[in-house]
């Protein structure tokens, strides 16, 4: 649960309370620079000297800074030339060798093995990534923006990752697609200009003018069956 959390970069300033995530995937929304990732770094205490409040509870229990808690996916991401397999068992402890070649087959990695990071498309280094986070099995997962540079196909492979995932911790995802989002997300949180709009609310209650208000510009949520589409208003 997220108290208070308050950064402020001198230009930006964050204030984010009284979010709860409990077990599920909980998407977070909202237009460029409105402050998703400074909230997950803020989460982590990676805000340096922009951080004035950091209060931050798991379990009821007071979060130290950086926890050991949290596995992390950050939005950009530096690339090593070091191979597929080298790179994952060294950002991972994973001693589970049943899980490991599981992940491996999961996530379709065994044809990358060969590659060193540097090599793969961006996709490809997403894919191994998650199987990096999946691999450390902590309690809470944070990732941000993991569907961009994802194909249709692996965009919904990794949300059901998540989605199963979220079945036993708690999953925080900042994204851009919010009809992917609406189809699996357990809550959605929109934050705009340093502020949180709307808090933890059902994928179901977003309604076009929560959407439109959001991004500042007219959009359309269309639901059909299982599916969901947002449509744009040409400008
Ligand atoms: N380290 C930093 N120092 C100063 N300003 C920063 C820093 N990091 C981010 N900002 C500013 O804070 C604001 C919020 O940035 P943030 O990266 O949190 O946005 P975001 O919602 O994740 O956007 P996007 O959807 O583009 O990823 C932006 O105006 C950005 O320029
Ligand atoms: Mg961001």
């Amino acid at each position: 649960m997220i108290e208070k959390l308050k950064m402020d970069y001198g230009k930006f300033q964050l204030h984010a309370e009284g979010l709860k995530f409990g077990k599920g995937l909980h998407v977070v929304l909202g237009p460029n620079g409105s402050g998703k990732s400074s909230m997950m770094k803020g989460i982590i205490g990676y805000g340096d000297d922009s951080i004035k409040v950091r209060d931050i509870y798991y379990q009821g229990e007071h979060a130290g800074p950086a926890g050991r808690i949290f596995s992390y996916l950050p939005q950009s991401n530096p690339v090593f030339r070091i191979d597929v397999e080298a790179y994952i068992k060294l950002t991972t402890d994973c001693e589970d060798s049943k899980l490991y070649n599981d992940l491996i087959e999961m996530f379709e990695l065994k044809s990358l093995a060969g590659q060193t990071i540097e090599e793969l498309s961006g996709g490809e280094f997403k894919r191994v990534q998650c199987a990096q986070i999946a691999m450390e099995q902590k309690k809470i997962i944070m990732l941000d923006e993991v569907e961009q540079g994802l194909d249709l196909k692996y965009q919904h492979q990794i949300l059901k990752w998540m989605k199963s995932e979220a079945g036993k911790k708690a999953v925080i995802a900042n994204m851009h697609d919010a009809a992917l989002a609406m189809t699996y997300a357990d809550t959605v949180t929109m934050i705009k200009d340093g502020k949180v709009i709307e808090a933890g609310v059902s994928p179901h209650a977003i309604t076009s003018a929560m959407l439109s208000e959001c991004y500042s510009i007219p959009l359309t949520i269309e639901r059909r069956q299982n599916s969901i589409a947002v449509f744009h208003t040409p400008l």
